[in-house]
């Protein structure tokens, strides 16, 4: 069997609670087994300037190390104001530097965007997707996740309610596969 892809879980939300993040937690159970899952965390980031880049930042060089370990990337993400929350916005943004040494580029990515509204917040989900394209991440297109009534899908016991698991368990093993096809070599 070949190495188990790494894949690594961004949660664009810090609160305790988080919806978005427990969707996460039980879309990484329902794995099939070739991958690792892992959630890297973004809320001890300092708020990124160049300026400071210069000295070094120790939480940003350690960011960007744990994310070129992976060989994939899964967000998932709440809407804030029709987009994506300022805190994985300056995730994207940390990881993207130094100019030219992105620690993003060329790893394949999924997003899932999670609202308890009924538009499963479409905008954070696209302008995170326009992010994407400039950092050079292959976003998988097909099966979409726009999750709405975040509310109604998960029981008491942490995993998906019967009728929304056969949707995130094709997602789940659509990402994977897409990982291993798209996972940078070396
Ligand atoms: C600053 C802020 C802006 C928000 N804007 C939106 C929005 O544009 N669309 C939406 O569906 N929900 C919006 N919400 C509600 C979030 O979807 C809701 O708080 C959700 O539970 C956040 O995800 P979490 O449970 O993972 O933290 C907003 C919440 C906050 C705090």
């Amino acid at each position: 069997m070949s190495n188990p892809s790494k894949i690594g879980i961004v949660v664009g939300s810090l609160r305790k609670d988080s919806i978005t993040r427990r969707v996460a937690q039980a879309m990484a159970k329902l794995s099939p087994g070739g991958a690792i899952w892992r959630f890297v965390e973004i809320g001890a980031l300092p708020i990124y300037n160049p300026d400071l880049d210069e000295a070094g930042v120790p939480a940003w060089t350690a960011f960007r190390d744990e994310v070129k370990a992976l060989d994939g990337v899964l967000f998932a993400t709440p809407e804030y104001n029709r987009s994506m929350p300022g805190a994985l916005k300056n995730a994207i943004d940390v990881g993207s530097r130094p100019y030219g040494k992105s620690a993003w580029s060329g790893k394949p990515a999924g997003i899932v965007s999670v609202s308890p509204g009924a538009l499963g917040a479409f905008g954070a989900n696209h302008h995170l997707r326009q992010s994407l394209v400039f950092l050079n991440m292959p976003a998988m297109a097909q099966p979409e996740a726009y999750v709405g009534n975040s509310g109604n899908i998960l029981g008491a016991d942490g995993d998906f309610v019967e009728a929304s698991r056969g949707f995130f368990k094709a997602y789940v093993e659509a990402f994977e596969a897409w990982v291993k096809r798209h996972a940078p070599v070396g």
